[in-house]
C-alpha cells in the first residue's frame, strides 16, 4: 500500500466515526429533548429579550459535549450556548454545535427544531448532522460522498424558474435588522412561488437537501445554524454562498437549485439583503 491510499484510507475511517459520533450524539440529545421537555422551561435571554435559551439547551449541549469528548477527548468544540467551548488552537478537528436549532419553537412545542452537529477538520466541514427528534428524521452528509434522510439518499428538486420556487428565510432576534429583513422579503414575494419562515434554519436548508423547498436566504446566521445543514444541502446537490461568490457566512447565505440560484442572488443582491 502506498503512503497516498494509506493516508486517505486513514481519513475515510476518521471520516466515518466523526459521522458515527456526530450520529450517536445527535440522536441522544435529540431523544432526551423530546421525552424530557419540562412543562416549566426556564427562559433566559441572549443578544435581545426575544433571543432566549432554556436549560433544555444548555442540558443538550453538555451531553452532546460528554458524549463527543468521551471517545475523543482531544478535539475543540464550538456550541452556541458556550457550555462545550474548547480552544481550536493546534486541533485538527472542531465540533460545531447547535443543541436546539429553533428555541423558540422548541419553546412553545412548535415541532419544528433540530439538534445540528457539524465536524470540522483542518478548518472544512466534512460532516453534518441535523436530527429533527420530533418528526424521527435524521439528515446526514459527508463531503464528496452525497447527502441522506434517514439513510436514502436525498437530492435538491428539479425546479428550475425562480418563479416557481418555493423559499425559506428567516429573521433575526434584533429588531431593526428583522424590520429591513421584512423589507427584503417584501421586495422578493412577487418573484417567487411563495416563502416559508418556519424557524429554524438547519431544517430549512434540509428542506431544501431534499426538495422540500427550492430555495432558502438569511441574513445572520451563527455558524452552528448552517455548518452542518449547508453541507447536507450542498451535498444534495444546492449552491449554498454568500453574494458574489463569497462563502457562505453571518453576512449572508443563499442557497438553491443550481438553476434558481443566479436568479435569486441576483434579486438579493438588488435589494441589498446583505445590509442592515
Ligand atoms: C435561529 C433559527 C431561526 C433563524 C435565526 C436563528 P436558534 O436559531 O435558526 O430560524 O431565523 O437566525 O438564530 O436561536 O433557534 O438556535
Ligand atoms: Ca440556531
Amino acid at each position: 500500500m502506498t503512503e497516498r491510499s494509506r493516508r486517505i484510507e486513514g481519513s475515510e475511517t476518521e471520516t466515518a466515526q466523526l459521522l458515527e459520533l456526530g450520529v450517536a450524539a445527535a440522536c441522544e440529545a435529540g431523544q432526551f429533548l423530546l421525552a424530557s421537555r419540562p412543562a416549566d422551561l426556564v427562559i433566559a435571554t441572549k443578544s435581545t429579550p426575544t433571543d432566549v435559551v432554556t436549560q433544555m439547551d444548555t442540558a443538550a449541549e453538555r451531553l452532546i459535549a460528554a458524549r463527543i469528548h468521551a471517545v475523543r477527548p482531544d478535539d475543540a468544540m464550538l456550541g452556541e450556548e458556550g457550555q462545550s467551548a474548547s480552544a481550536s488552537a493546534g486541533r485538527r478537528v472542531r465540533w460545531i454545535v447547535d443543541p436546539i436549532d429553533g428555541t423558540v419553537n422548541y419553546l412553545y412545542a412548535l415541532p419544528q427544531w433540530a439538534v445540528s452537529i457539524a465536524a470540522e477538520v483542518d478548518g472544512v466541514v466534512q460532516v453534518g448532522v441535523v436530527f429533527d427528534a420530533s418528526k424521527d428524521e435524521l439528515f446526514t452528509a459527508v463531503r464528496d460522498q452525497g447527502a441522506w434522510r434517514n439513510g436514502q439518499p436525498i437530492l435538491v428538486s428539479a425546479c428550475t424558474e425562480l418563479s416557481q420556487a418555493l423559499v425559506g428565510t428567516g429573521f433575526g432576534y434584533d429588531a431593526a435588522r428583522r424590520a429591513r429583513q421584512a423589507e427584503v422579503v417584501a421586495g422578493a414575494i412577487a418573484f417567487v412561488r411563495d416563502i416559508r419562515r418556519m424557524g429554524a434554519a438547519s431544517l430549512d436548508l434540509c428542506a431544501l437537501a431534499c426538495g422540500r423547498l427550492d430555495a432558502y436566504f438569511e441574513r445572520g446566521l451563527n455558524l452552528w445554524d448552517h455548518a452542518a445543514a449547508g453541507l447536507i444541502a450542498e451535498e444534495a446537490g444546492a449552491r449554498v454562498e454568500g453574494l458574489d461568490g463569497s462563502p457562505p457566512s453571518g453576512d449572508f447565505l443563499v442557497a438553491a437549485t443550481p438553476a434558481v440560484f443566479g436568479p435569486l442572488h441576483d434579486l438579493l443582491a438588488q435589494l441589498g439583503a446583505d445590509r442592515d
